[in-house]
């Protein structure tokens, strides 16, 4: 369903140049599979999402959703994606109801298939309480059940979370993992990033663990706790994650020995 090969996406920045925020990046996500990008701050995983829903341009590398390239189908490749982030803006006047209904006409969804579309959506997602207040006055748990019906009203088969728990009480928080759990069972192949280790090893079939733009390593839980010989999930994270600074904190020795070396040999371009 998605297949992401050698991705990378280069920022020119004006404080750092150019800076390299996703770096050759490759995974696939199967239909019915709860995929996780977990990673601190600053990991890349928000950038590769934004490339997965057509928002950014791949530097290089492909990715394709339901068999449609980003860069060269980008409006096959949304019409397959929902899309919820942790802030989707959610109008103040317009109800739940109302709001989820103009976002389905967006997508040209004729009136009555629509009706019964909703009709299932606000029974699934259990909003069927607040399906007449207006946006201004849900909580932000409510909002967030408002974004993820607006992000499945034209029944996507890929659907992309980017910290889609970012900000919700535990109670909440817990709540939406479960709808999430059921969209698998429904055969949704569904994407989502996140910094909570408890998130993905709770729910994800499997996992990617990312940092400064790299995916370190890639598996079920089981298979990553079998590789690295560690049973504490966080041990392992966090291991991978001090692993590969030293590894490239040594990549940049190394250049500075060798520019060095090549400066007392008499190379004038070192
Ligand atoms: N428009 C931009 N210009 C320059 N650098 C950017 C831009 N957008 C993102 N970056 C940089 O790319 C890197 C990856 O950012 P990204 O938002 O993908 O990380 P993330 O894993 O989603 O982090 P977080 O957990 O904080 O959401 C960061 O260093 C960020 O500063
Ligand atoms: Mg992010």
């Amino acid at each position: 369903m998605i297949q992401v090969d050698q991705l990378t996406k280069a920022y020119d920045d004006l404080s750092r140049g150019r800076f390299v925020a996703v770096d050759q990046v490759s995974f696939t996500v199967k239909r019915g599979e709860i995929f996780g990008l977990l990673g601190p701050n600053g990991a890349g995983k928000t950038t590769v999402l934004r490339i997965l829903s057509t928002v950014l341009t791949p530097t290089s590398g492909t990715a394709t959703v339901a068999g449609y390239d980003v860069s060269t189908n980008p409006a096959a490749v949304r019409r397959n994606i929902g899309f919820v982030s942790n802030n989707t803006a959610i109008y103040d006047r317009m109800t739940a109801w109302e709001l989820v209904t103009y976002f389905g006409r967006l997508h040209g969804m004729a009136r009555g298939t629509l009706q019964s579309r909703l009709e299932s959506l606000f029974d699934q997602l259990r909003m069927n309480e607040f399906r007449n207040v207006p946006g201004g006055k849900l909580s932000t748990g409510m909002k967030q059940k408002v974004s993820i019906a607006r992000a499945m009203v034209h029944d996507p088969p890929v659907l992309i979370f980017d910290e889609a728990t970012l900000g919700l009480d535990v109670l909440v928080a817990r709540n939406l993992l479960e709808v999430i759990n059921e969209l698998r069972i429904s055969g949704k192949c569904l994407i989502f990033s996140t910094h909570i280790m408890s998130e993905v090893q709770r729910l994800c079939d499997r996992i990617a663990i990312m940092h400064q733009g790299r995916i370190l390593d890639i598996g079920t839980l089981k298979d990553l706790k079998e590789r690295h010989n560690e049973d504490d999930f966080e041990e392992l994270f966090f291991g991978l994650l001090s692993q590969h600074e030293k590894r490239q904190d040594g990549k940049q020795t190394d250049a500075n020995e060798e520019k060095s070396l090549r400066r007392s040999a008499g190379d004038p371009s070192a």
